[in-house]
């Protein structure tokens, strides 16, 4: 199967840092199609010798165990193209268009990972240039949208041109390998399907730390915030993973229609629970890994008083007959004190106590998805230091590292993806009626510390957040998982 993939954006940071190296893996891999092209898009004026010695330059960033040898990246280069645009004059889409017609391929990917306020426009000038044939799939890229609003008139426009099964909306934590092995440990093994629910389960809480801080996209990063840039999209697609109900079956529109339920069932804000059950926060200067790192309102492009959140923790519920009553507890942040994402699922105690034991690290399943991705069980048991005292339980833990058990080439997020639109499956992408009712639920917290003077709380870069996030959690009686 024959196909090109044009790469708006191609130029760009995403294109560097996952795009390229995503497409060579899966080049090397063998899974990257036969009689592919990728056509980088931009506005430099640059031949498609100049535009692969960029890539060859920038691939000195990735891990070396991911960078090309020359040989590897002869090869892969002479995919390579590159075509100078103008996104806004179509003239130029009429040359996009004579490249394609070069040869019909048999699909032809528009990726467009421009700014947001591009897509529309990429959109409609693909159309008058007759580019948005039934071979063609277009590609989305978060954020998508500002606001609902935003998202609304993009999803409207970019829906006038392509139909929903031409849309691929974007949101790379879907293709993390632990979020495929988390829908195969519930979908696929019974074990703990029967205690998936209220009556088992005392709270769930998803983290996705970052140590890193805004780097050098302070700019986007201002007017965007952890809440768009993380929660409306990351978090909650993972809150949909661990939520839903099973899908009737493996086809991407049951998969989706069980994540919207989801999203439909999360409790409505209150003013009340919008000041008790949200927490915001913004780095201070600190210490990351041994090193000094300025405050967020130091970093290039960034507004010396800016209100911006580069942290948010919050707690919510699914209120449906599954989860009624459970807390959900969402927190993400930059500058945290580790790169850690994981979903924690707290069981509820036994019912009746016959030993003695330390329960706050038991009766857990932690779902790791990075730096390591596999799954670790907790519980209780008899340590062979008890010869004394047979009542006393520890705590200990059965481990799953799914990059030991299944080797360190496994197929990254990015890569996945990419396969996935150019095979045309759609499961790990998302519907736009998920995306509009994940910006519903988000809206009220963007009002509410729209017209709250007070800003975000600072913490020191380097710790877990504002003390209040702790606080939030303890008022529920339960604690984060790493102060147990
Ligand atoms: C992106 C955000 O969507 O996800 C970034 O825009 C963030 O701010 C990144 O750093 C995190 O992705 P990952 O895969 O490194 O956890």
């Amino acid at each position: 199967m024959s196909f090109d993939l044009v790469l708006f954006g191609g130029t760009g940071d995403l294109a560097w840092r996952k795009l390229m190296p995503a497409l060579f893996q899966a080049f090397r891999h063998g899974t990257l199609p036969e009689g592919g092209r990728i056509i980088g898009v931009g506005r430099d004026d640059l031949s498609d010798v100049q535009y692969r010695d960029q890539i060859h330059l920038r691939f000195d960033s990735v891990e070396l165990a991911k960078r090309p040898n020359t040989e590897e990246f002869t090869r892969f280069a002479a995919l390579l193209e590159f075509v100078q645009m103008d996104l806004t004059q179509p003239d130029d889409y009429t040359r996009l268009s004579t490249k394609l017609a070069q040869r019909q391929a048999d699909t032809v990917v528009m990726y467009v990972a421009t700014a947001p306020s591009l897509f529309a426009t990429v959109c409609e000038q693909l159309a008058s240039a007759g580019l948005n044939t039934p071979q063609t799939r277009v590609v989305l890229e978060k954020p998508l949208g500002h606001d609902l609003a935003s998202n609304r008139a993009i999803n409207e426009t970019v829906r006038q041109v392509f139909d929903e099964k031409q849309i691929f909306r974007i949101d790379h934590y879907l293709g993390k390998p632990a979020v495929q092995n988390l829908f195969a440990l519930r979908f696929g093994n019974a074990l703990f399907e029967p205690l998936w629910r209220r009556e088992h389960i005392a709270n769930i809480q998803i983290t996705i730390a970052e140590e890193l801080g805004v780097e050098n996209r302070g700019a986007f990063y201002e007017t965007t915030g952890a809440l768009r840039d993380m929660v409306q999209n990351h978090a909650l697609q993972l809150l949909c993973a661990i939520g839903m109900e099973p899908p009737i079956n493996s086809h991407a529109d049951a998969i989706r229609d069980e994540k919207l339920k989801v999203l439909r069932s999360l409790k409505p804000w209150t003013p009340e629970t919008l000041v008790q059950d949200v927490i915001r926060g913004q780095y201070s200067s600190g210490t990351i890994a041994g090193s000094p790192v300025a405050a967020y309102r130091e970093e290039a492009g960034v507004n010396p008083h800016s209100h911006t959140e580069t942290f948010v923790a919050l707690r919510t519920e699914i209120s449906n007959w599954r989860w009624a009553g459970v807390p959900f507890y969402i927190r993400t942040g930059k500058r945290l004190a580790g790169r850690d994402a994981r979903i924690v699922v707290n069981f509820r105690p036994t019912p009746h106590a016959i030993f003695n034991s330390q329960m706050g690290m038991a009766n857990r399943l932690v779902i790791n998805l990075q730096p390591r991705d596999g799954l670790e069980l907790h519980l209780l048991a008899q340590g062979q230091n008890n010869r004394r005292n047979s009542q006393t339980l520890s705590p200990v833990q059965l481990d799953l590292d799914f990059d030991k058990r299944f080797g360190s080439e496994r197929v990254g997020a990015y890569e996945r993806l990419l396969l996935d639109v150019i095979d045309g499956r759609l499961n790990l992408f998302v519907r736009s009626d998920e995306q509009e009712e994940a910006w519903r639920w988000v809206e009220p917290i963007l009002d509410h510390w729209h017209n709250d003077t007070h800003g975000p709380r600072l913490y020191a870069a380097g710790s877990w957040g504002p003390s209040a996030s702790s606080a939030m959690i303890a008022r529920d009686g339960f604690c984060w998982a790493e102060e147990s």
